[in-house]
């Protein structure tokens, strides 16, 4: 197989894009593509501070890669979940991200959960939810609170997460069997902020797929941590994952097509609501501040007291 471009031996084959690139020319082209992609969506300009929450895995530590290599101005942010799982999960993490951020002299911040709330996810889910259920609830809604209130508290214009195609396609999927409408009206490239307390969040890789993610992690010798979370195992996520890869074997181009055809018809006027409207039936949390869908105190606050509720008994 040759390159289209410079018939050079391919590294790469695409072929839901009918193109295959030499290393090089790989190179190039996706953060082209990336780039693209921002402007299309009006993710952000080169005049924003953009905070891009890395997660030592190889899309987030990508993007933050692309992001820089393309100029614009960004900083990491890294959470220290405390997991272990027997392979020092987040310790190794955290190393890898401080590595590639000490390599390029590019700026990480650090939130560690244990030091900020008292207690690592493990614990934290442990005590809210018994052992009913794995942790990724829990860390899930923590993470969230925590990416929204550091990019708002440390004066961001926007926060980027690496979801790449076939995170998204998966999320869509799961959305879609139960017909989630309210996460359906938010899923998308672009949350806008609420000039208060909600960050403008991006995801500047919903249109790649996670296999030319993988490949470029590995063309630019980005160290990246191979693991998933060790309580990922089973998780539906990963089962739609494989169902739409196998759609995707038999019909090259169906995972983006899945995905870009629900944005167009979203932006046709699918869902009456739009995410406006949603957020205007939103309520700000007496506690932290942050929106949420119900009066009173948000579920990550009401999670951490019950944490320190149960610290006292
Ligand atoms: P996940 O929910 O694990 O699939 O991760 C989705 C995105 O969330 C990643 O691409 C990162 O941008 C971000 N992320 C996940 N884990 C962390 C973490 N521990 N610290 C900072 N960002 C994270
Ligand atoms: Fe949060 Fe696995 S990354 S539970
Ligand atoms: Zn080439």
């Amino acid at each position: 197989m040759k390159c289209t471009k410079c018939g050079s031996k391919a590294a790469v084959q695409m072929r839901q894009h009918k193109l295959a690139l030499c290393a090089q020319d790989f190179l190039a082209w996706l953060p082209e593509q990336v780039e693209r992609f921002i402007r299309k969506y009006r993710m952000f300009t080169r005049s924003d501070r953009i905070l891009a929450a890395v997660s030592g895995g190889k899309d987030s530590l990508s993007l933050w890669d692309i992001l820089w290599r393309l100029g614009y101005q960004v900083d990491g942010l890294y959470i220290g979940l405390g997991i272990d799982g027997g392979i020092a999960y987040s310790q190794k993490s955290q190393q890898l991200c401080e590595k590639f951020a000490a390599e390029r002299g590019l700026r990480l911040l650090v939130v560690d959960v244990a030091e900020t709330y008292g207690q690592p996810i493990p614990a934290m889910a442990e005590r809210t939810l018994r052992g009913r259920d794995k942790p990724c609830a829990v860390c899930g809604l923590t993470k969230r609170h925590i990416m929204n209130r550091v990019a708002r508290d440390e004066g961001y214009d926007v926060l980027v997460t690496g979801h790449n195609l076939d995170d998204e396609a998966a999320t869509l999927l799961g959305n879609t069997l139960t017909w989630s409408v309210g996460h359906l009206v938010r899923q998308g490239p672009l949350l806008e902020g609420d000039g208060a307390g909600l960050v403008r969040k991006a995801k500047p890789l919903c249109r790649i797929y996670e296999r030319e993610m993988a490949a470029y992690a590995l063309l630019r010798g980005i160290e990246y941590i191979y693991e998933e979370c060790p309580y990922a195992e089973g998780a539906k996520s990963l089962y739609y994952k494989e169902l739409l890869n196998r759609l995707e074997a038999d019909r090259p181009g169906a995972k983006l097509s899945f995905y870009l055809s629900f944005l167009e018809a979203k932006e046709n006027g699918l869902f009456a609501l739009q995410p406006q409207e949603v957020r205007e039936r939103m309520h700000a949390c007496p506690t932290c501040g942050q929106p949420t869908t119900a009066p009173g105190e948000c579920a990550f606050c009401r999670m951490i007291q019950k944490v320190a509720l149960e610290n006292r008994t």
